[in-house]
């Protein structure tokens, strides 16, 4: 936990930025069952809440009054039985301490101050909820139909806290890059296992391993297959043979859940084909060269858009694609290798503040998300800021089912070679993935040292 000043500067400056507007609500989360209460899930307490008010404990809610000032934590102190099975605690007064809270109430007062609140005519402000026993919860203590909740939330608090959490603090900096030292040795000890005859599992759960030795579960659920054409392949039950490439998206969550991000692809064994160097090939120019180029008033939406103008240009350079491929690019015909967007914010959340919706904390009021296949799902295209850290995570996929169906609709025919594509069809995909941090002046990897990405670091370290 960071020192009571910093949880208290940050309440602050939300206070001032939205005085005199009523009453902000932050819920933190509860235990989710398996499938009994005391055989839960792992705990991960809301980012919003620890955030603000630090405290990775279940069944604690808090609010700010923006009018009086108050800042009000509720809960509850642990029962006889709860000491029993889970242990002593502190008490609800210390832990409030920690963060440098003065005021506590029972869980059971909650409901109350807001009722009064609302009866005193001061506004109540709620963030998306995204479990439903917050929903169920704000369903009866605010009377919104559940449909309703999300567009009921409050615009002006969620902007608000994008404003604050969207440039990172130097101790959150340091967090990360802890976070993403963790993620070097994940993938590295992936690249090292990639053996044929493997199966993804043991690999998954070596790296899952790890992360939770240093610090706590993965940042999301393990993405580490042999059919990496698969964007978000969850699946881990396939045997390595030789001639598979291995993608591994794989990160590491902090003891304070900050997040790391990393993809990496190798080849089983440890020895790239030449089929496989020249794709790999594309996509290293694509990450390297769009790193090059991230700095602070550049908007990621063009960063995009030039990592997949060298993506276009390096697939017409092996016969994928053909003609102007630059302007291929805006009209989304690259899409058909490269679906989805160049990166996404990073933060206590791996996809940051996802919850509260991607829109507010990826665009802003200068940039519009796109709707065009492909750059449609790029979460961030907002300008650059000094203290923004996000991905920047190219990929070549050869995705069967989206090849046939644009064959047979006859798309792009002018800039996708289909014959080349054909010879590729069970290739797989290829991504890598790195965190970046916005400077002063430009862009920064984070982490002490970047995962092997090279084809000759990649076989190196498969071969060490
Ligand atoms: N690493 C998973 C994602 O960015 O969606
Ligand atoms: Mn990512």
């Amino acid at each position: 936990m960071f020192k009571p000043e910093i949880y208290q500067a940050r309440r602050t400056k939300i206070k001032n930025d939205l005085k005199n507007n009523g009453v902000l609500i932050f819920l933190g989360n509860n235990y989710s069952p398996m499938n009994y209460p005391a055989n839960p899930y792992h705990f991960r307490q809301d980012s919003n809440f620890l955030y603000f008010f630090g405290l990775d404990k279940d069944g604690y809610n808090a609010i700010i009054d923006t009018d009086t000032g108050e800042e009000i934590l509720f809960a509850d102190e642990l029962t006889i039985d709860s000491i029993i099975w889970m242990g002593p605690q502190p008490t609800v007064k210390e832990q409030a301490e920690k963060v440098g809270i003065k005021t506590t109430a029972p869980s059971a007062k909650f409901s109350e101050y807001i009722k009064n609140a609302s009866d005193k005519g001061q506004k109540i402000h709620y963030l998306p909820p995204y479990r439903h026993e917050n929903m169920m919860f704000l369903n009866s203590l605010l009377n919104i139909p559940f449909d309703k909740l999300k567009e009921n939330a409050s615009v002006d608090f969620i902007k608000a806290i994008v404003k604050l959490r969207n440039i990172k603090e130097d101790i959150e900096i340091a967090e990360l890059g802890k976070a993403c030292n963790v993620g070097y040795l994940m993938h590295t000890t992936a690249m090292k296992m990639a053996n044929p005859g493997v199966i993804e599992r043991e690999i998954a759960g070596t790296i899952e391993g790890i992360s939770l030795s240093h610090g706590s579960i993965p940042s999301f659920p393990i993405i580490l297959t042999k059919n990496g054409q698969t964007l978000h392949n969850h699946y881990h039950g396939n045997t390595l043979n030789e001639g598979n490439l291995l993608l591994v998206d794989a990160g590491a969550q902090t003891t304070m859940y900050y997040a790391s991000d990393n993809t990496r692809t190798m080849p089983v064994g440890g020895k790239f084909t030449q089929k496989q160097k020249d794709i790999y090939q594309i996509v290293l120019d694509a990450i390297n060269k769009s790193i090059e180029i991230m700095k602070p008033g550049i908007t990621y939406m063009s960063v995009h858009l030039y990592a997949c103008e060298i993506l276009a240009e390096g697939l017409k350079s092996v016969g994928l694609m053909k003609g102007n491929v630059i302007e291929a690019v805006p009209k989304g015909a690259h899409a058909l290798f490269m679906p989805h967007g160049l990166g996404h914010m990073m933060g206590l959340d791996v996809h940051d503040m996802e919850d509260l919706g991607q829109n507010y904390v990826g665009y802003s009021d200068e940039i519009d998300p796109s709707d065009t296949f492909g750059t449609a799902f790029l979460r961030m295209g907002r300008k650059l800021e000094k203290g923004h850290v996000l991905t920047n995570e190219p990929g070549i996929y050869f995705i069967p089912e989206l090849i046939n169906l644009w064959k047979k609709e006859r798309k792009f025919e002018e800039y996708i070679n289909y014959d080349k594509v054909y010879e590729y069809l069970d290739f797989g995909g290829i991504r890598l993935e790195d965190a970046i941090l916005i400077t002063e002046n430009g862009a920064k990897i984070m982490g002490d040292k970047r995962i092997p990405i090279t084809i000759e670091e990649v076989e190196n370290t498969m071969n060490s």
